[in-house]
């Protein structure tokens, strides 16, 4: 009898099983085997106006409340800002996070997966442990293309090992004005340069398949001439003619786009007056139109707000000009309201609701998620890993500039040498990685894994009869032979890094006096977002050494020290002599910087 009754049970279990997957793979949008475009259709045609609407809104995990308010509104997209997530950041509660998210939109009708959006934009820096690589400024004086790449590929594997599919990178900037406080997020003031990398950083973050396990939807930003505001100020106006912001701004789309980039992230700034996010013009005609781009079109932060009118007139505004997907990211049910009203009232055609439903739709089939929504814990060993972080230590070796190096005091030898090292940089992992690390605007002291760039000085005379010592402003050198001073900027992101004066701090001018007038040889590590003015230093300096924020691995910096390895870096950036000079960019008719355009000494 026992047995009759667990062949009927089994019975029972095997008929749901081969009855849900039959009937599930005679969904098409649920059955892998159809073409993407076949997949979208489907599925687009199952859905109300109200499920079409809750694809578009992106709210930030500070504002979701209830959890189930993705279920409720059937949202597209959560995302974590500078500022949200996890309190420990640890990759585990990224992982529980995450997947609790996908959980909630599971419970949907269609059960659409949730696209996880982070700025990852130098590394995972969000995840604590995970490997920081050096910002795009650094990547920019990089020779080898190849190691900006493998920065993306590692990136994409710290982020999908925790459940993150959608990375706000490349920046693709192309910088005119270092007093911008986004300087350091721009590879170069170069179009060329920013060109190549763009391609590459995004062929980097989503391979040849979005599908597979490590590789992430990437996103270009900030369209269009972010970079290019006058006075630098950010989100501010960027004034030129169309010839103009083509050849200088829009050339790296093109070649982002040519490499596959699914997703374009819109600038807060304006160009000749008028906001970016309400530019049909550039969005629709060009971006989608011109240049034929199929990806999904994102907004800046809450940036439908910063247009006159009303919200209804901000939004009614934004999505007709042709903005796919709303980083609201907080007042989510009144933008769902809105909408489908604006809809509803035909204010917005729901032709432009279906075309923005479909491109968010067909990158959730690339990137696998109705197979896999979830975190791929497989590659979670690799978070911070050796492998990794050997990679990152030869990109903060191959970023970092010899600027100067007076009777070749650079390298250093290792034994018997009595190195004193000072400044406020020289030990501090939270300066070294600056803004968008563990938080949006950066933070200060031993924040996460990795070393300092003492650690590194420490760690290449580990076996050997020198000495090393520190002291913060160096008032502690005691015979040494020679001073490390490493100074600069400390942590900040967008416009709270604004600047009208990029000179040294007295503090530092006072460091290198300090060290100078012990008559040793003193070598200036600078780690900065962007060129600083040191002109009036510049004589009591014998080896001036640039390493922008280098990230994590701080030993990269003491490789180029002690000649590890060789300097290669050259400067993406101009830098200028004085205040006066900027903005000065290569290819102006009075070009006279401190240290051109493409400048770097090697040994
Ligand atoms: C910020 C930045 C943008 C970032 C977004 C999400 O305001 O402008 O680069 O991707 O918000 O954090």
């Amino acid at each position: 009898m026992k047995i009759v009754k667990n062949f009927i049970i089994y019975a029972i279990i095997l008929f749901s099983l081969i009855n849900n997957c039959s009937s599930k793979l005679g969904i098409k949008y649920l059955n892998p085997k159809y073409p993407v475009e076949t997949r979208v259709d489907d599925l687009l045609k199952r859905m109300t106006l109200e499920e079409k609407i809750g694809q578009m809104t992106q709210v930030d995990t500070s504002y979701l409340n209830p959890k189930s308010d993705i279920t409720k509104y059937k949202l597209g997209s959560i995302i974590c800002g500078g500022d949200s997530g996890p309190a420990d950041a640890l990759p585990d509660s990224w992982i529980k996070m995450i997947n609790d998210f996908q959980k909630k939109a599971l419970e949907t009708r269609l059960k659409i997966p949730v696209l996880f959006g982070i700025d990852a934009i130098h590394g995972n820096a969000k995840v604590k442990g995970a490997v920081v690589f050096p910002h795009n400024i650094g990547i920019g004086c990089i020779k080898n293309p190849e190691l900006a790449k493998k920065a993306a590929e590692i990136t994409a594997t710290e982020m999908s090992a925790v459940g993150m599919m959608w990375d706000f990178a490349p920046c693709i900037a192309v910088v005119q004005d270092e007093r911008w406080g986004r300087t350091y997020e721009g590879f170069s003031e170069n179009t060329e340069i920013v060109k190549q990398l763009s391609a590459t950083y995004v062929t980097g973050l989503q391979g040849n398949d979005l599908s597979k396990n490590n590789t992430v939807l990437a996103c270009a930003k900030h369209y269009l001439g972010d970079g290019g505001t006058k006075d630098g100020i950010d989100r501010g106006d960027t004034q030129c003619d169309e010839a103009t912001l083509r050849k200088l701004y829009l050339a790296p789309y093109i070649e982002a786009v040519n490499a596959g980039v699914e997703s374009v992230m819109v600038s807060f700034s304006s160009w000749n007056g008028k906001k970016m996010h309400e530019n049909k013009y550039m969005i629709t005609d060009v971006l989608k139109g011109e240049l034929g781009f199929k990806g999904l079109v994102v907004t800046d932060w809450a940036a439908h707000k910063e247009l006159a009118g009303s919200t209804k007139d901000q939004i009614k505004t934004i999505i007709n000009a042709g903005i796919d997907m709303v980083m609201v990211p907080d007042e989510y049910k009144e933008f769902y309201v809105t909408l489908l009203k604006l809809v509803k009232d035909e204010e917005v055609p729901i032709s432009r609701i279906d075309d923005a439903v479909k491109r968010i739709l067909r990158i959730k089939f690339m990137l696998g998620l109705f197979e896999n929504p979830f975190a791929r814990e497989e590659l979670k060993n690799k978070i911070g890993s050796t492998e990794h972080r050997k990679i990152a230590r030869q990109c903060v070796a191959g970023s970092t500039v010899l600027l100067k190096n007076k009777n070749n005091i650079l390298p250093l030898k290792k034994n018997n040498i009595k190195i004193h090292v000072a400044g406020k940089n020289a030990d501090n992992l939270g300066y070294q990685c600056g803004g968008w690390t563990l938080s949006w605007q950066g933070l200060n002291g031993n924040i996460t894994d990795g070393t300092t760039i003492l650690d590194g000085i420490k760690e290449a005379l580990a076996d050997s009869s020198s000495n090393v010592s520190y002291s913060l402003n160096a008032l502690g050198i005691k015979n040494a032979d020679v001073c490390i001073v490493v100074l600069g900027e400390t942590p900040y992101a967008e416009f709270k890094g604004d600047s009208k004066d990029l000179s040294l701090t007295d503090e530092d001018t006072a460091i290198i006096k300090q060290a100078h007038k012990k008559g040793i040889p003193v070598i200036v590590v600078l780690i900065t977002g962007r060129p600083i003015i040191i002109t009036k230093e510049l004589d009591m300096i014998d080896a001036l050494l640039v390493a922008w924020l280098p990230g994590t691995e701080g030993a990269g910096v003491s490789d180029i020290i002690f000649g590890d390895a060789k300097p290669t870096g050259k400067l993406s950036y101009s830098w200028p002599k004085n205040m006066k000079q900027i903005p000065i960019n290569y290819g102006n008719n009075e070009y006279k910087p401190l240290f051109p355009f493409g400048y770097g000494l090697t040994y």
